[in-house]
């Protein structure tokens, strides 16, 4: 018999960017009627690289969610200039739950990132006495590196070395998009764990070229053939606790999607547990989305599950052409299109 209703222990989001301002109070709301908490990315503009930053921001996206119960679970922006005070400072704070490492040049609001892991050293091994978690964007910016292979290169290059200098460095392979990437994290210990986001489990590169360009399927790390669409939805069939859901959903104005030069990034947070949901079902593994959506990913940040539960009915929605973005539009992840779950 095909499943008709499905209640779950109340999922988190860990990988989110909120954006600010009257951007964040069009946003925040999406996630806060889903998810008990997030990890909030800190690639703002100016970025969010000190405690005092984290505190502010924290304070306005509590103003974007009044009302609701939703916990933002900050985090930093590493950058080459990081100090071994600014960790401890952090880990004293108690809600600053990681940093990012970006490297500079890699994505979105990321020229203020990390030029040589090597120069965040210091920073790192503060880190890894105080089981702060280092959260990585894990693709080289070389531009010689095929845009295909900035991810796989990544794990060779950079945090393969990383995590042998770092052998106790709590670690999360943010977006994951390849076989390599699904296949290093399975292989190494369980300091070591990834998040996936619902683009790269439902579609692969085609996607990007389906019937003309489609800037809405334009998110970093790029999607990719289908090979590695395929191991990741292996990983999720496979139902292994190191891996967990974050949508880094990320909102950009219509227009600054549809353009000469697009910016990269797929708003999902309107839909984001349907979607997942549908996934886990196509692939006849529903049972698995609850230990993917609200278990493995607090366990591994060592905070308690959540003890609300929320429920999905088996019932056809069709999400909206756009979406406000303060003063703008956005072209939500799926517009147009039927999912088959509605969060109740
Ligand atoms: C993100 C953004 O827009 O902030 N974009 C994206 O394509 N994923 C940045 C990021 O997560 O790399
Ligand atoms: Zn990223
Ligand atoms: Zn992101």
């Amino acid at each position: 018999m095909t499943k008709k209703q499905l209640t779950i222990t109340q999922p988190d989001d860990w990988h989110l960017h909120l954006r600010d301002a009257e951007a964040l109070n069009s946003v925040a709301p999406f996630t806060a009627k889903q998810f008990a908490r997030a990890i909030i990315m800190p690639n703002l503009n100016p970025p969010v690289t000190t405690v005092a930053m984290a505190v502010e921001y924290l304070d306005r996206i509590l103003a974007a969610v009044e009302g609701t119960d939703f916990e933002p679970l900050m985090t930093l922006y590493l950058t080459d200039n990081t100090s071994v005070d600014e960790i401890i400072a952090a880990r004293k704070s108690c809600f600053i739950k990681g940093l990012k490492l970006y490297p500079a040049g890699a994505t979105t609001n990321s020229d203020a990132g990390v030029t040589d892991i090597r120069n965040c050293d210091a920073a790192l091994d503060e880190m890894q006495k105080s089981g702060l978690p280092l959260l990585v964007h894990g693709e080289v910016t070389d531009p010689q590196v095929d845009v295909f292979d900035r991810e796989s290169v990544f794990i060779d290059k950079v945090l393969q070395p990383l995590s042998q200098r770092f052998p106790e460095l709590k670690i999360v392979f943010e977006h994951i998009t390849t076989r390599q990437a699904a296949n290093f994290v399975l292989e190494s210990g369980d300091n070591i764990a990834a998040t996936i986001t619902p683009q790269h489990l439902l579609f692969n590169r085609n996607a990007l070229f389906q019937g003309g360009l489609q800037p809405h399927h334009y998110c970093l790390p790029v999607l990719k053939r289908n090979i590695h669409q395929q191991a990741l939805l292996g990983i999720i069939r496979a139902g292994s606790n190191k891996f967990f859901l974050g949508t880094d959903s990320a909102p950009h104005a219509r227009h600054k999607k549809e353009c000469a030069c697009g910016c990269a990034g797929i708003f999902s947070a309107h839909a984001a547990i349907e979607i997942y949901t549908s996934i886990f079902e196509q692939q006849g593994v529903l049972d698995k989305l609850e230990a993917f959506a609200s278990f493995n990913g607090p366990d591994f940040y060592g905070l308690p599950r959540n003890s609300k539960t929320i429920t999905l009915v088996k019932q056809d929605w069709q999400v909206p052409d756009e979406y406000p973005l303060g003063s703008d539009k956005l072209v939500p992840f799926l517009a147009g299109q039927t999912i088959h779950w509605k969060l109740v």
